[in-house]
């Protein structure tokens, strides 16, 4: 059982037990081959495969207090963007409780979390996966802390692991510029528990790759993405849908070595489209996509075609579009996109990333 590496056992001695801050920027990530559906807990369907962003992070600063008894409970307050925010709660008090077993000090203090998003606050921009893995590797920043001979690498697998169990995509975050979470014959070392960066020959190209985010639709998601997982259970495509990401990646796989971008376009957009194509066939269905859009991806296919570069588009669980191009099209594509694209966004707005290494200690 691989969770039984993860389970905290090292001698506490009472007087490491003292109060402290650590702080994380974790990053979010963007999925090339797309996670939808799992089982409990967190367990994933199918391999994803994810380019890690940069500029889109959450900056996360933990304060530890010890408790005067240890109980049970986790006891502790979110702040958010300065101000003390009861929304955010929930989900973190499960994830707390879910994670409990593996990091068993948690019950000796009192937290404060102090969190901050780069990209603004209800963007439509998820920000489960960058917040939440910044928690886990403050987490583990208290783990090294009560256990020095905590090695790099066992610290990076169990901030993933940890991640996971947060929200399934966090554990994508972690490293960069390519994270595999998922077990899959053709990747060693894949697995269900945690994302590994990914290990086999990758052409430079895909180092420096572009995200532009498009802003379409800043209001709340009318189905979030753990009902939507919860849809594939019973989907009468979703023994397809599984099969079509695993051969997927065995595609993508000679792609990232060869730098073949022609047919990485073709497997990012089916995706994309797979993903949104199961949400439209879930019972009961429903759809994230707004009608820009579509009027987006249009754009992107005329002038693909006019253009001849290598710009395609992908989706999360929303209405928002990322575009991905090579460093080398930037010019061209940046023209495009400020011309003809940002009218089609709420507000005019849109967020300029890229390709990134994953999470840094601040
Ligand atoms: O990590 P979750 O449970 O929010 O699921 C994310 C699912 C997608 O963003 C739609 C796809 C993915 O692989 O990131």
């Amino acid at each position: 059982m691989i969770e039984k590496e993860f389970i905290f056992n090292y001698p506490l001695a009472a007087e490491l037990i003292k109060n402290g801050k650590v702080s994380w920027q974790s990053p979010s990530n963007i999925a090339l081959v797309k996670y939808w559906g799992k089982t409990e807990p967190q367990i994933p369907k199918n391999t994803s495969i994810s380019f890690t962003l940069s500029n889109c992070f959450t900056t996360t600063s933990l304060i530890y207090i010890p408790k005067k008894a240890p109980s049970k409970t986790v006891d502790f307050k979110v702040i958010f963007e300065g101000k003390e925010n009861e929304a955010f709660k929930p989900k973190i008090k499960s994830f707390f409780e879910r994670i409990a077993v593996y990091v068993p000090f948690i019950q000796n203090y009192e937290f404060e979390i102090h969190t901050q998003n780069s990209f603004p606050h209800s963007s439509g921009i998820a920000s489960s996966a960058s917040g939440m893995s910044a928690l886990a590797l403050c987490l583990m920043s208290i783990e090294k802390n009560l256990n020095p001979e905590t090695s790099e690498t066992y610290f990076l697998k169990k901030a993933s692991f940890l991640s996971r169990l947060g929200s399934g995509s966090a554990c994508r975050s972690v490293e960069g510029p390519l994270v595999v979470w998922g077990k899959h014959p053709n990747i060693y070392g894949s697995n269900d528990q945690y994302g590994i960066k990914y290990p086999a020959d990758l052409h430079p190209v895909f180092e420096t790759f572009q995200d532009c985010i498009l802003l379409v639709d800043r209001g709340v998601k009318q189905v979030s993405s753990t009902v939507g997982h919860g849809l594939m259970t019973d989907h009468p495509f979703a023994e397809a849908r599984f099969k079509q990401a695993q051969d997927h990646i065995v595609k993508m796989i000679e792609v990232l070595k060869k730098g073949d971008l022609d047919t990485f376009v073709e497997i990012v957009e089916k995706e994309a489209l797979s993903l949104h194509a199961m949400m439209m066939s879930s019972d009961p269905y429903f759809m994230l996509m707004k009608p820009n859009t579509l009027k987006i991806i249009e754009k992107i296919w005329n002038f693909r075609k006019k253009s001849k570069t290598h710009i395609c588009f992908t989706l999360d669980a929303g209405a928002n579009v990322h575009i991905l191009y090579p460093d080398k099209d930037k010019e061209l594509v940046n023209n495009f996109i400020i011309n003809d694209l940002i009218g089609l966004c709420d507000n005019n707005q849109y967020i300029y990333d890229e390709a990134g290494l994953g999470a840094s200690p601040l």
